[in-house]
């Protein structure tokens, strides 16, 4: 399985305004909302097709449909802030949800909540977060989806960090990972830089 930066013109563009400080709610949001309907296309890009035969108001023809249904997975809350633009891609898209928090004892991400369709195991599954950084709440939430069942999964983000990159990689090879933009480092605090900030207070206006 493979990581993809998409370094899409588009996507930079809008990507940008996210990142300025000077940024409000409402258009942060519009910006996100945006970008994720650009990724959601680049993110179905290889799911797999199968034939089925149809006819046209010409001729019968074999046409192309979707093998598995498309199952979303948000990782509360910012992960919320992508679901709206990929179901306007993928409007037939189920949506599960999982919450993670950290364990202030042992440092550990921990489940708070998750809530999937039945259809989890043989869906394509796309997971959704703005942010990599550390990679622990994503890599976790990913190994708790696989012990639902879930088989085909995709990690789609924002923004990254080469640490987030590398240990999703070593932990969930069989994941492709798809970002929209690679940024230099995490700071002390586990913030991306140069980032945005925090994407859940951004998007949800709070501080
Ligand atoms: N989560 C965020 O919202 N921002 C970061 O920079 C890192 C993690």
């Amino acid at each position: 399985m493979a990581t993809t930066i998409l370094n899409h013109p588009l996507i930079d563009h809008k990507l940008t305004i996210m990142r300025n400080k000077e940024t409000g709610t409402k258009e942060f949001r519009q910006n996100l909302d945006e970008i994720a309907m650009l990724m959601a296309y680049e993110v179905t890009k290889s799911l797999p097709l199968q034939n089925i035969e149809i006819v046209t108001p010409i001729c019968p023809m074999t046409g192309k449909q979707l093998i598995r249904p498309v199952v979303l997975v948000p990782i509360l809350r910012a992960g919320l802030g992508l679901v709206d633009g990929f179901k306007t891609i993928i409007p037939t898209a189920k949506v599960g949800h999982i919450g993670m928090s950290r364990n202030e004892e042992t440092l550990q991400p921990e489940e708070y909540y998750a809530k999937f369709p039945s259809c989890l195991k043989e869906a394509d599954v796309l997971v959704l977060d703005p942010m990599l950084a550390t990679g622990g709440s994503a890599c976790a939430a990913i190994t708790n989806i696989k012990k639902r069942g879930a088989k085909n999964i995709k990690f789609a983000c924002l923004v990254a960090a080469p640490e987030g990159i590398e240990v999703m990689e070593q932990k969930h090879p069989d994941v492709d990972l798809i970002v929209a933009a690679l940024d230099e480092k995490l700071n002390e605090k586990g913030y991306i830089v140069p980032g945005l900030g925090d994407a859940g207070d951004r998007l949800f206006g709070t501080d």
